[in-house]
């Protein structure tokens, strides 16, 4: 199948967990990479990916790394883990786990964690969650880098009411408070299926 009609299948399948119709535009990757591009100081880096879908950010995250790198892949979805595996079946410092993130506990930190889920979509005590498991997956001097559609939570309050609007509410608060406290750049990115802000994090 086309890789981007297995995208969008899974889209239309299970909207909340994939949380975009179509991947990330190569603009909005290139800002995700930014950091891990510079790897000041650095003699090797161990990366973790969450949420790969079709592998798009998988593919520039490869190109950067040296063979003494590893990148692990946590994607919850079995076809989209299916997928990337066969694209990427040639990458000795690859591994992919097929698991939700919240489920992954590996042995070693990360000195980069680079996370496109759809938190808009996720309970604000489940983002809260993920954001602290991330804060234990980060060495002291790691950063995590997240995307979000810019302006669509403001959207949905606008055209929310009542549960709905409190969890968005919610949800913002989790997000914003947890900018206040480790942002370290944001960008926005407007050549993208629909205009993205990236941040890039430090946690500790
Ligand atoms: C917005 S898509 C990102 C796709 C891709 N990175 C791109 O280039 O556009 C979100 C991805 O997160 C995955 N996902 C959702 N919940 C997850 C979880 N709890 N743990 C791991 N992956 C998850 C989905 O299956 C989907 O592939």
């Amino acid at each position: 199948m086309n890789p981007y009609l297995l995208f969008f299948s899974h889209f239309l399948k299970n909207p909340k967990a994939v949380g975009a119709a179509a991947p990330l535009s190569q603009a909005v990757i290139d800002q995700i990479v930014k950091h891990l591009k510079k790897r000041i100081r650095l003699q090797s880096i161990r990366v973790l990916e969450v949420g790969a879908g079709i592998g798009n950010v998988t593919k520039s995250i490869l190109h950067l790394l040296l063979p003494q790198d590893q990148l692990d892949i946590v994607e919850i979805n079995p076809d989209y883990c299916d997928f990337i595996n066969k694209r990427f079946s040639a990458q000795a410092n690859l591994s992919i786990h097929c698991l939700s993130i919240t489920d992954w506990q590996p042995a070693e930190s990360y000195d980069f964690i680079v996370s496109t889920l759809p938190f808009n979509s996720f309970e604000p005590a489940f983002v809260e969650s993920i954001f602290n498991h991330y804060k234990k997956l980060l060495k002291p001097n790691g950063i995590l880098t997240y995307v979000e559609y810019m302006g669509l939570q403001d959207i949905h309050l606008a055209f929310s009411k009542g549960e709905k609007k409190k969890i968005i509410h919610q949800r913002k608060h989790v997000l914003e408070n947890i900018q206040n406290r480790c942002l370290i750049e944001k960008k926005q990115i407007y050549t993208n299926f629909l205009p993205c802000n990236i941040y890039h994090l430090s946690m500790h």
